[in-house]
């Protein structure tokens, strides 16, 4: 089968080499690529938004499958444009992909769908928003978010009346273009955050989905959850205590309810949604979608599955999903980030990296080979991913390569999954208190 995959990451990496172990035979290309990707696949010189340079490469070598990684070029109509000509794709079209490129699109969305989450209100002007927060109802910290899609910077938890005034300010001026000077303000949700993506197939006459396993991504810098926001340090899965029935909710609540009303409103969706889940007192509420596999979640689940991911991804493309559900390995999976200095704010480029012996598979985040060396080119840099019999398990096997693999001002969260680990052996479940 001739693939071709969009984009660069640590993501993509994972999504290529699993591609590879599949039973099909797979002749791998990539747009862009990287130096590791490129060990597995012919890397063209095309970037994630050339539309239509993709496109004239695609209508000349006639890949029988096209997975798009990143949100960037679903939302710019990507998939769009190579139905057009045919190509059987893995990802949304952008009408689709509004879902995650408008945070108003996607809270009026969840509110005429009667899907569980924040209360909101969307804002262009800065008066009206300034009244707002000036009488704020719901409670700090205030979650500003740009409307657009904003390289993951666009949300911000407002502690104090002038740190909401100032962002909102910021925002409304154009700190990420047009994606800011529309701002949703939200309600802020307590409990215990995880990522649910699913596989899905919908059109106006057919609507199937498999649930991938449950995962918990670590958005903070720091251990305990202190310092800024980033991509994610760390994720691991399935979440342990989340039983069944719990599942369940998630499910009923909002997954069917989300593909339902893609169908109602003609959103053709052949690809992934992964739905940003808060667990609160009062049960699952949809945070937000993302209408594309999760960086590091998708390092998780690919370690999880335990599927041809060529043909399944292929059946999403061509909207013949047969599988409800998927086969996943047992045990439980981690993916520990290692990330450059400077990061986030900045990344410190060009350190070479020292790789000894680590017994996980090396993801390759941003990483470049110069004379035979791996050296940081990114700010998420490589990811430690492995599988074992539980969390307890794969946090250890990750920890043991802590020492294998570094370079001077690596940063890494010793503490992926930890807390997770101790809900568990407490015998808490999701209702307790997280
Ligand atoms: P996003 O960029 O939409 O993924 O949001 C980034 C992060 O902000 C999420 O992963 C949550 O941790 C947090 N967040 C977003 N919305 C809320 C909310 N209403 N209440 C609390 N935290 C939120
Ligand atoms: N790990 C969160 C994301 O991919 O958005």
């Amino acid at each position: 089968m001739k693939i071709l995959l969009v984009g660069s990451g640590g993501r993509e990496h994972a999504l290529a080499l699993k591609l590879k172990a599949g039973q099909t035979p797979v002749e791998l290309f990539a747009a862009p690529g990287s130096d590791a990707i490129g060990e597995l696949a012919s890397c063209l010189p095309l970037g994630i938004e050339d539309i239509d340079g993709i496109a004239a490469w695609c209508a000349a070598a006639g890949p029988d499958l096209v997975v798009i990684g990143p949100e960037g070029p679903l939302v710019a109509g990507l998939a769009d444009a190579l139905r057009a000509l045919g190509i059987s794709v893995f990802g949304h079209d952008a009408a689709t992909a509004r879902l995650e490129g408008s945070k108003s699109f996607a809270k009026n969305f969840m509110q005429r769908h009667g899907i569980p989450c924040a209360a909101s209100g969307t804002y262009t002007a800065f008066e009206a928003a300034e009244a707002t927060i000036r009488t704020w109802p719901l409670g700090y910290p205030i979650v500003l978010k740009a409307d657009g899609l904003a390289a993951g910077k666009g949300v911000v938890l407002a502690e104090s009346r002038q740190e909401a005034l100032d962002t909102l300010r910021s925002f409304l001026s154009g700190a990420f273009g047009e994606a800011s000077r529309t701002v949703v303000l939200e309600e802020p949700l307590v409990g215990m955050e995880l990522s649910l993506h699913v596989l899905v197939d919908v059109t106006t006459d057919h609507l199937r989905y498999a649930i991938l396993p449950s995962c918990q991504d670590h958005k903070r810098l720091l251990e305990g959850d202190r310092g800024p926001n980033t991509g994610g340090m760390g994720a691991f899965g399935p979440i342990p205590f989340l039983r069944p029935e719990d599942l369940e909710r998630i499910r009923t609540e909002l997954v069917e309810p989300t593909l339902r009303g893609c169908q109602q409103e003609g959103l053709v969706a052949r690809g992934v949604f992964f739905l940003g889940v808060m667990w609160t007192s009062a049960g699952p509420k949809l945070l937000e979608y993302n209408v594309r596999f999760g960086d590091p979640e998708t390092q998780v689940l690919m370690e999880l599955l335990d599927e041809n991911l060529a043909e399944l991804l292929l059946e999403v493309a061509e909207g013949r999903l047969s599988h409800e559900t998927v086969r996943i390995k047992a045990g439980c999976a981690i993916a520990v980030v290692l990330a450059a200095e400077g990061y986030p704010e900045s990344a410190k480029k060009g350190v070479p990296i020292e790789i000894r012996a680590p017994c996980c598979t090396v993801i390759h985040a941003g990483t470049r080979k110069v004379q035979e060396r791996w050296t940081t080119h990114g700010g998420r840099v490589l990811n430690l991913t492995t599988l074992a019999s539980d969390l307890t398990a794969a946090r250890a096997l990750a920890q043991a390569d802590f020492d294998e693999v570094s370079w001077p001002g690596m940063q890494l969260r010793r503490d992926i999954g930890l807390r997770a680990q101790r809900h568990a052996e407490a015998r808490r479940s999701v209702q307790d208190p997280w």
